[in-house]
């Protein structure tokens, strides 16, 4: 099979690594990537949001199967536009993608599929914003409904940050404070049936002890050995198939991978929010655990065959990402500082331990940051404990100026807390 992945950051490479090692996967290209994905799969130039040129470059390379990693194509429709072509394209159309794209979208079909999430007001006015605030009270959770690369949400116990944020976005979601621990659980669908993988924790916030801003995503692990044995399950009967049953319904069906954010509350699971593609760092960890060869995993969503898919079949190994960020991430990162190190890493850890690039390119002989989360420094073990020495093993052999990473990624977990 001939594949051609959509995207530049740790989740595409990580999507890379995993189809290079398919035997079913016979020539492998990505476009952009990065200067870690170049080593898997040959590069191509082209706008990631224009569907035609994505098109085109699937067209000219007989792509058999294209997958779209990041949300904003997907939202813009590329997916679309690849089936149009003709090609397979795991990833949902652009209106289905809104359920990541539209936060009140995401809460007007969770509320018709009856998926337990946080009770929300949509506010477009100051006095809406207020009159929101005061009902739920502190800590305030304040979300621009559009993309916002995972840094649209402001969860404070300052009122007057809360209402700044709220005024500085055109439309917002207002919600409950959702208390909990967040699980991360991905499911790949053709529309119809829905397969759940392994779930994940991603660590949001910037600094060691959740503290600091949000971003993207500061490492992750898998399993989460503190969950319930029924987690997975209660998830696919109470989240995942509702959403994909009444998405259906409305005529857009999803097929793609639905990303169900969630805390795991006193009163029981709840939806934080619903992305319409795999997470970013959570793939890295997902990913190191599957076992089941990827690719036609992928192909028989984008065809909607999944149902005749034998179950996965997963590891017993724990993985452990841990995410290092550029000089002032998630700010105003720094970029074109030289990364070091990361021969030493493949000489001393592989294959235990491996590097999975975000926000890198090649300039001349070196490898230099070209973004905000740069490189996610991925290991398996036999636990949590053994993932997290060999993961912040190789963390401690690469250099790069200025940057930073949480030393606490799957600490409490792997300490049994
Ligand atoms: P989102 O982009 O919706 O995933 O939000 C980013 C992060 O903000 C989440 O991972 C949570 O840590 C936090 N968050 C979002 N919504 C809530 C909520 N209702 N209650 C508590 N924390 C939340
Ligand atoms: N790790 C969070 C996300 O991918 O949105």
């Amino acid at each position: 099979m001939n594949v051609l992945v959509i995207g530049s950051g740790a989740r595409e490479h990580a999507l890379c690594h995993s189809l290079s090692l398919d035997p079913e996967v016979t020539g492998l290209h990505c476009a952009p990537g990065n200067a870690g994905i170049a080593e898997v799969a040959e590069l191509h130039q082209v706008d990631p949001l224009d569907g035609k040129a994505v098109a085109a470059l699937a067209t000219e390379l007989g792509a058999e199967l294209v997958v779209v990693g990041p949300e904003a194509p997907l939202v813009a429709g590329v997916a679309d536009a690849v089936r149009e072509a003709g090609i397979p394209a795991f990833g949902p159309s652009g209106e289905a993608a809104q359920l990541e794209g539209s936060k009140a979208f995401a809460k007007e079909v969770m509320a018709a599929a009856g998926v337990p999430t946080a009770r929300s007001y949509v506010c477009t006015t100051p006095e809406e914003v207020d009159e929101a605030l005061d009902a739920f009270g502190a800590p305030y959770v304040v979300k621009d409904d559009g993309l916002a690369a995972g840094k649209g949400v402001v969860v404070t116990g300052d009122l007057e940050e809360a209402k700044a944020h709220a005024n500085a976005c055109d439309r917002v979601v207002i919600e409950e404070f959702l208390d909990g621990p967040e699980v991360s659980l991905f499911a790949i669908t053709d529309g119809e049936t829905v397969v759940p993988l392994q779930p994940a924790q991603d660590f949001k916030r910037a600094l060691d002890g959740d503290e600091g801003p949000n971003t993207g995503g500061m490492g992750a692990y898998s399993p989460l050995p503190w969950a319930k044995p029924d987690l997975v399950e209660e998830v696919m009967n109470t989240v995942l198939q509702p959403t994909v049953d009444e998405l259906r319904r409305r005529g857009t069906p999803f097929s793609g991978l639905l990303y169900a954010g969630l805390a795991i509350t006193s009163r029981g699971v709840r939806v934080i929010e619903f992305n319409a593609r795999f997470g970013d760092p959570e793939t890295q960890v997902v990913l190191a655990r599957l076992k089941t060869p990827l690719a036609g995993v992928l192909l028989a969503a984008a065809q909607g065959t999944l149902a005749d898919v034998p179950d996965l079949r997963w590891s017993d190994d724990a993985a452990v990402t841990v995410v290092i960020a550029s000089h002032n991430y998630p700010a105003t990162p720094r970029t074109g500082d030289p990364i070091e190190g990361l021969d030493e890493v493949a000489a001393q850890d592989a294959p235990s331990a491996y590097v999975l690039h975000a926000g890198t390119k090649r300039d001349g002989g070196a490898i230099v940051s070209a973004g905000g989360r740069v490189l996610s420094v991925t290991a398996r073990g036999t636990d949590l404990a053994q993932a997290r020495e060999r993961a912040y093993a190789a963390v401690d052999r690469i250099h790069l100026d200025g940057s930073h990473h949480r030393t606490d990624i799957a600490a409490k977990a792997a300490a049994g807390s």
